[in-house]
C-alpha cells in the first residue's frame, strides 16, 4: 500500500508549518524522516493522522485519498500512530494497557495478548505492573506493540528514541526490523536519533522548515550520526528554504 503525499500544506492555526511536503513511501517499506527540532516532524505525522487539518496538497494511500478523513477513521484505512512523547494510561497495568487496545478501537481482527507477546517477548517480564513504573524505553514498547494489535499497514512513529538510553533504542531498532519483517508492516520513523533511523530505514528524508530538502542513505545517515548526530545544512547539502 503506497502512501503518496503531495504538496502537503497545514500548521496551527492561520500559522503555516508545513509548506508543501512531497514524498512517497512504497508499499512495506520502511522510511525514515530527520530533522531538527521544530521543522515540522511532528506536525507532519499529526496531520497524516487527521490531528491537524490539510490545509493544502494531497494525501493517498493505497490509492484512497483521506486529508479528508476524520481522525478516527485513519485507523481503519490502516494506520497505527505512536505520538511523541505517548505516555499511555498510567494507571493500567501492561497486560490492562494491552487488552484495552484489543476491545477498544476501529480497524481489523485484533491480535490476541499472546500474538503481541510473541513480537515483543519483553513485555512478558511486565504485564501485572503499573505502566507508570516503566521505564522509558518499556513505554515505548508498549506503545508499539498497542499500536500494531489491529495490524495496521503503516506504522508512524514519532521520536520513538527519546529519553530512552542507547542500549534499549538498538532493542527498539531490533524489534522494529522484526515487525517489519514478520507483519510486511510499513514504517515511517520519524527521529533525531540518526544512528536510530540508519539501523532500521534504508533511506531517510530530511526535513527543514517545512518541506522535505532532500534524500540521504542509510549509509550516509550513520556517517553524520558518527560525525555528531545532528542534521545540519552544512553537512547535508544545499536545503531548498
Ligand atoms: N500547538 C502548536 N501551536 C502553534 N505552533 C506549534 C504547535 N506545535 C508546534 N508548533 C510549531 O510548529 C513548528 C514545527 O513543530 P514540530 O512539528 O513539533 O517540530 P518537530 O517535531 O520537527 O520538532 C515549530 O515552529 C513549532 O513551534
Ligand atoms: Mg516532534
Amino acid at each position: 500500500m503506497t502512501l503518496v503525499v503531495e504538496n502537503l500544506i497545514s500548521g496551527y492555526g492561520a500559522v503555516p508549518v508545513l509548506h508543501g511536503i512531497t514524498f512517497r513511501q512504497e508499499p512495506g517499506e520502511i522510511v525514515g524522516i530527520v530533522g531538527n527540532n521544530g521543522m515540522g516532524k511532528t506536525t507532519l505525522l499529526k496531520t497524516l493522522m487527521g490531528l491537524l487539518a490539510t490545509k493544502g496538497g494531497s494525501t493517498s494511500f493505497h490509492g484512497t485519498d483521506f486529508a479528508n478523513l476524520p481522525a478516527h477513521r485513519r485507523s481503519r484505512i490502516g494506520f497505527g500512530y505512536v505520538p511523541q512523547g505517548a505516555s499511555g494510561f498510567p494507571n493500567l497495568s501492561v497486560l490492562e494497557s494491552l487488552q484495552l487496545a484489543t476491545v477498544v478501537g476501529p480497524g481489523g481482527r485484533a491480535k490476541g495478548i499472546d500474538e503481541i507477546l510473541e513480537l515483543f517477548p519483553e513485555l512478558s517480564k511486565y504485564l501485572n505492573r503499573s505502566s507508570s513504573a516503566l521505564s522509558g524505553g518499556e513505554r515505548q514498547m508498549l506503545s508499539i506493540a498497542r499500536a500494531v494489535i489491529r495490524s495496521p499497514k503503516l506504522l508512524l512513529l514519532d521520536e520513538l528514541s527519546e529519553g530512552v538510553q542507547p542500549s534499549i533504542v538498538e532493542k527498539l531498532a531490533e524489534r522494529l526490523v522484526h515487525l517489519h519483517a514478520t507483519e510486511n508492516i510499513g514504517i515511517l520513523v520519524v527521529d533525531q536519533e540518526l544512528g536510530f533511523v540508519a539501523s532500521v530505514a534504508k533511506r531517510a528524508l530530511v526535513i527543514h522548515k517545512g518541506r522535505i530538502s532532500h534524500e540521504i542513505s542509510a549509509e550516509r545517515l550513520s556517517d553524520l550520526d558518527l560525525l555528531g548526530g545532528s542534521i545540519r545544512s552544512s553537512s547535508c547539502g544545499s536545503f531548498s528554504t
